[in-house]
Parts: structure tokens; C-alpha cells; sequence
């Protein structure tokens, strides 16, 4: 794209003005009949065809065990768009085009036959390409990967060694096992029939924007880089925060609480990427390779570690907008004795060489105030003897901000006079708006991560040692709390920032959170 192309046209585009290389291809979702896929995968597919970042030609199979034909498919799928889309309304003739190429395959999971079947659609249609280039997105349940893989290898369509000059890949979504046990059992699965280069693991945080900003903006500015270090940081807080509670989700949250829903994946993955050295290259496994060195640096928490750095939280009843929040242990499908966290709040140290000493501050939560993330670079303050005096608790240290959603930004703070005969000082803030500067531009987290699979860039997956590294950090986390109920100090009013306990995490050190604001 050019510059004389309408500004429009390049906010549809998922990689502004550049169009990733990706080969003819067939798409063949498992669980078609699922939300992911309706919600989710074909409105991020449908914005790729409208954004011409699809190949051509490309096929996408809907395979599922309910009895439908592809115009149903297509009618279902049409309808979930309406509802769904980022754009309204839908461009009734780019579904029609689109729609053209969604197939849907009737058949069980676990029979044989239903993937012959699947096999000799794919052969029908017509560019051998689409028979060879496969990407098969498992949206089902873990339980079923490991059978629908073997079945795929039965069929002829995965396999170790790639027939020359195509591809075939696995992509996955969390949660990749429920422990570190059950994820290497998982990954063995997965990599019985493909190698762990053909396997995709997405975490949908990785596909925001200002996630991988993270990298970019560390390494491409001198004067963040040369402060990017226990010397001149004196702490960081990340924080995800949510404004909504567990809703209907609440069976499944019985069994993952915050820590596996989202410090497992999405919290260890911003740390990861915030506290990596830099890269040798841009390669994906370049940047992995870092990745999973800073999780693997992050030191062990025995028992009694857990009990002094690790918090849980537990929301009670409380007030959002003027409307009653039920507490958790009211939520539909929880235990009414439950102890499951609904929020993790920790202090994690990195034993190695640029962050010794300098502390992490990790914590999510449902039924927060503000649904808003962040990540909150904390500098040295200065020493006190000129201002102090003057500015009494007023003078504070340098923060920078990186607002990873909503109301995309970031933000330096830093002390200035007030104008005057005095000589007092005030924090003030510069602020880069993502809006301001680029424009709205929004495309869904999967426009971009189902892209960069059909384009073979692992970059933005999560490999198999990471998943087990954080694991092996939730699973002695969870060992810590092991046959402790929650402590009255652990839970928190929905609506509020967390339990008392949260703060007093951070007092020890004489820091406190500092919370997201609802307008940056
Ligand atoms: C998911 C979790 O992975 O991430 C949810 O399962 C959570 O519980 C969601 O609400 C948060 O994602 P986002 O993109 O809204 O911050």
C-alpha cells in the first residue's frame, strides 16, 4: 500500500501497509459448531479475506459432529458475523466471495472414517495446494487433541515428515494441560505425529498490538534501553485487570482459578517479554530462546516463599455502577465453600544479571474497578536532599507507563516546577495515544495470529518449553497453598482493587499498586 491509499482501506489491513507472503492454503477448523469459532475465527478470517491478506485460493472446512449442510454452515456462520463483526454491517457481496470457500464436514472426533471423508474434500478441491498446505485449528477440547492428531496421521493429512514443499500445522489455544504433568503429556501428544515447529500455540495476548510493541519499543529507543535495569528501575507492576466477573463461567473457573486462566499464560508472557535481554534476531525462536530464559530465571518459590510473596483473592459481594455483583461463592456452578482465587496478586524476583534484586509485581483479578492492563515501569527516585522539603510527599519517582488496553498508550511521568516564586514540584505526564497517533485501529488479536500461522512465524506462539517453564511456576505456587483456605485477608468487595493483603505485599518494601486510571 501506498500513501495515496484512503486511510480507510489501510485500517482494514491486520499488518498496516505490509502483506504477509502465505501460500494457497485449507483451513479445516475442529469444533465448528463451538463459540471460538463463530465469535472468534471466521469473523478474524472474514477480515483478512476483506483486507486481501488471504490467500489465493484458500478453503476453510468446518469439521464437527452435528448434521449440517455447508449452506447451513454458512447461514449460522453469516448470522454469528452479524452479531459478532468488528465492522457493521457486513459487506453483503465480500460474504458472499467469502462464504463460497467455507465447507463444512460432518463427522465424529474419534471415527476413522469421518476423516477419510475429510480427506477426499480436501482432494476435491481442485488446486493441489489446498490439499497440501493444512492448518488445522483444534478448537476443542484438550481431551481431544491427542486423537484427533492420531486420526489426522491416519488419514494421511499430518505427519513428521511434511511432503516436499507444503505444510502441514497444529494450532492450539489454551489451557495447554492443567499442571506441568498434564501440558507435557499434552505436548507429547501433540508432537507424536508433527513436530513442535508445525505446532501453534496461541496466547491471544500475544496478538495485541501493544504487546508486541513491548519488544519493539524497548530495543528500537536508546533512551529506554540504557534504563532497562536493576541500576535504574526500581521495581515494575504489571497489572490485568477485569471489570467483569466470572459470569457463566463459573464451573470452569473451579477448576483453573486466575492463576491457571491467567497468570499461567498471559501475565508471564508480558513479564517475559518486558524483562527479556535482546534477541540475537527478529527469528521466532530467537525470541524465545530469550523468553523462556527470563521464565526460567525467575526464582523458585518454596513453601514458605509462596505464604510471604504470593496473594490470592476471592471477590465478595459488592457495588459496580450502582448495580449489586454477586460474590463468587454465589456465582452459578461454584461451591459455596470455594476457595478458588478469583484474583493473584505476586512478587516475583529474577535471579539474573540485569534484574537482580529489583522486584515484579504481577497481579489480575475479576470484578476490578476498571477493566484496563498495564504495565508500570517504576524508576529510582532521586535522592531527596534539594526537593524534598519543598515537595514534601508530592515529589514522586519517574514511572512509565505501557497501557496495553484499553485506550492504547504509553505514558512518562516526571516531576516539573510549578510555575511560580516557589520552587515546588509536581509529577506531570507526557502521553503517546495509539488512537491519536495511527488512528482507530483495531483488528481482533486472531486476525493477526491466524495470519502469522498460515504464514509459518512462530513468533507469536508459544513454544513447548515455555508452557512447561510457566508451569513449573504455577505448580509450586499452587503447592503453596495446598490445604490453606482463604484468610480473611483475601478477600475483596467486588468493585475494588483486591484483598488488603495485596497491599500489604507491596508495603513490605515501601511500594504501593499504583492503579489503573480509567482515562489515560
Ligand atoms: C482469557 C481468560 O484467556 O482472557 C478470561 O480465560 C479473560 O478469563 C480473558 O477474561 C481476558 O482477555 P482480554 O483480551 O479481554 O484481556
Amino acid at each position: 500500500m501506498n500513501e495515496n491509499d484512503s486511510l480507510d482501506e489501510r485500517m482494514t489491513s491486520p499488518v498496516m501497509g505490509e502483506k504477509k507472503s502465505v501460500d494457497p492454503s485449507s483451513i479445516v477448523i475442529f469444533g465448528a459448531s463451538g463459540d471460538l469459532t463463530s465469535r472468534k475465527l471466521i469473523p478474524a478470517l472474514y477480515h483478512l479475506f476483506c483486507a486481501e491478506q488471504l490467500p489465493t485460493p484458500f478453503r476453510i472446512v468446518g469439521f464437527a459432529r452435528r448434521e449440517k449442510s455447508d449452506i447451513e454452515w454458512r447461514a449460522e456462520l453469516k448470522e454469528a458475523l452479524d452479531k459478532f463483526s468488528r465492522t457493521k454491517p457486513v459487506d453483503e457481496k465480500l460474504w458472499e466471495t467469502f462464504s463460497a470457500n467455507v465447507f463444512y464436514c460432518q463427522g465424529d472426533f474419534s471415527d476413522s472414517k469421518a476423516y477419510v471423508k475429510l480427506e477426499k474434500m480436501l482432494g476435491s478441491f481442485g488446486n493441489e495446494a489446498l490439499r497440501r498446505n493444512l492448518l488445522f485449528y483444534l478448537a476443542t477440547s484438550p481431551s481431544q487433541f491427542a486423537q484427533v492428531v492420531e486420526e489426522l496421521h491416519g488419514a494421511g493429512l499430518l505427519s513428521l515428515e511434511e511432503p516436499e514443499g507444503s505444510w502441514q500445522r497444529i494450532v492450539v489455544e489454551k489451557p495447554f494441560g492443567h499442571d506441568l504433568p498434564s501440558a507435557r503429556k499434552l505436548n507429547a501428544d501433540l508432537t507424536r505425529f508433527a513436530h513442535e515447529r508445525q505446532v501453534f500455540r496461541i496466547d491471544h495476548y500475544l496478538g495485541k498490538e501493544t504487546v508486541q510493541n513491548i519488544l519493539m519499543f524497548r530495543f528500537s529507543n536508546s533512551i529506554f534501553e540504557e534504563l532497562w535495569n536493576r541500576q535504574s528501575i526500581d521495581h515494575v507492576q504489571i497489572t490485568v485487570g477485569e471489570r467483569l466477573g466470572v459470569g457463566g463461567r463459573g464451573g470452569y473457573y473451579e477448576e483453573a482459578g486466575a492463576i491457571r486462566d491467567m497468570v499461567q499464560n498471559h501475565l508471564l508472557q508480558v513479564l517475559s517479554l518486558v524483562a527479556m535481554e535482546p534477541p540475537v534476531s527478529l527469528d521466532a525462536e530467537a525470541i524465545r530462546d530469550e523468553k523462556v530464559k527470563v521464565l526460567k530465571s525467575i526464582r523458585p518459590l518454596g513453601k514458605g516463599d509462596v505464604e510471604k510473596q504470593v496473594v490470592r483473592g476471592q471477590y465478595f459481594a459488592g457495588m459496580i455502577d450502582g448495580q449489586l455483583r454477586p460474590g463468587y461463592r454465589q456465582e452459578e456452578k461454584v461451591k459455596t465453600d470455594s476457595d478458588v482465587e478469583t484474583y493473584v496478586a505476586m512478587k516475583l524476583f529474577l535471579d539474573n544479571w540485569r534484574w537482580s534484586g529489583t522486584p515484579f509485581y504481577l497481579r489480575t483479578g475479576k470484578y476490578l474497578p476498571l477493566s484496563a492492563s498495564e504495565v508500570r515501569i517504576q524508576f529510582r527516585q532521586t535522592p531527596t536532599v534539594l526537593f524534598a522539603a519543598k515537595s514534601g510527599n508530592q515529589l514522586d519517582s519517574n514511572a512509565l507507563t505501557l497501557r496495553l488496553q484499553p485506550n492504547e498508550g504509553i505514558s512518562l511521568r516526571f516531576n516539573g516546577k510549578v510555575p511560580g516564586t516557589s520552587l515546588k514540584l509536581r509529577p506531570v505526564k507526557m502521553h503517546f495515544s495509539y488512537d491519536t497517533e495511527f488512528g482507530a485501529y483495531t483488528p481482533e488479536a486472531y486476525e493477526r495470529l491466524l495470519l502469522e500461522a498460515m504464514s509459518g512465524d512462530a513468533t507469536l506462539f508459544i513454544r513447548r518449553d515455555e508452557v512447561e517453564t510457566a508451569w513449573g511456576i504455577v505448580d509450586s505456587i499452587r503447592k503453596g497453598w495446598e490445604g490453606k483456605p482463604l484468610s480473611n485477608r483475601e478477600f475483596y468487595s467486588a468493585g475494588t482493587w483486591g484483598p488488603v493483603a495485596s497491599d500489604d505485599l507491596l508495603a513490605q518494601a515501601g511500594h504501593r499498586w499504583r492503579d489503573p486510571q480509567p482515562i489515560q
